[in-house]
């Protein structure tokens, strides 16, 4: 947290905890990388600026505005989801885990990274990017191919994660993720839990996450 607080990538998203502009922010993520996803994601924001506002569009204005991401799916279930929330949250977005879920196209990641970041729930949001830094930290060989992955990882990060902040935190690995504990050529030598890591200190980080299946 403390590497966080000094080094959190600067990200439109990050000044806000309105949790419509989170969730949107985290469906164009998906498929999407952070710097292709920003603009789409401002731009989407500035013309459906609330629920209100996308669920009463035109389907065709909603994928006119996610032109370019691809993926469309992704737009059609945000125009569904809004109008969900419309009809069977009076208009107001879910504020925790369970209710997120129930929006069309959200799953489990996109839930637990809305409830964190806006309603402080602590609850991790596990992705590719969580399984290989868990799996270092831990010098863990557990299979990420197996279904059981999920699970796994979800009840190891509860581990290390903290009462306080769990947005902070589940954004914190997304950094460290990205920035640091990089699938490929890891920056070792400025990551803030190097002293914590096992695969570190064996010298094998290269060897996690394990994957049998592709
Ligand atoms: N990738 C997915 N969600 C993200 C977020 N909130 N911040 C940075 N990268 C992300």
């Amino acid at each position: 947290m403390k590497w966080y607080d000094l080094n959190a990538r600067e990200l439109p998203w990050r000044s806000t905890k309105n949790p419509y502009h989170i969730w949107i922010c985290e469906i164009v993520l998906q498929q999407t990388r952070v710097e292709q996803g920003k603009n789409h994601y401002l731009n989407f924001i500035e013309r459906f600026p609330e629920v209100k506002s996308l669920a009463y569009a035109h389907t065709d204005e909603v994928l006119l505005y996610w032109k370019g991401l691809g993926y469309y799916s992704r737009a059609i279930n945000l125009h569904t989801a809004a109008q969900q929330i419309m009809t069977d949250f009076n208009g107001i977005f879910p504020n925790h885990f369970e209710e997120i879920l129930k929006l069309k196209g959200v799953g489990k990641y996109t839930a637990a990274a809305v409830a964190s970041i806006c309603f402080d729930e602590k609850i991790p949001a596990i992705d590719g990017n969580f399984y290989r830094v868990l799996s270092r930290i831990f010098a863990d060989d557990f299979d990420i191919s197996s279904s059981k992955a999920y699970q796994y990882f979800y009840n190891l990060a509860l581990l290390i994660m903290p009462d306080e902040r769990p947005g902070d935190f589940n954004q914190a690995i997304m950094d460290i993720g990205s920035e640091v504990c990089k699938p490929k050529n890891p920056n070792c030598e400025v990551c803030p839990v190097r002293d914590n890591c096992l695969a570190f200190g064996i010298g094998n980080v290269q060897d996690f996450p394990l994957k049998s299946k592709k």
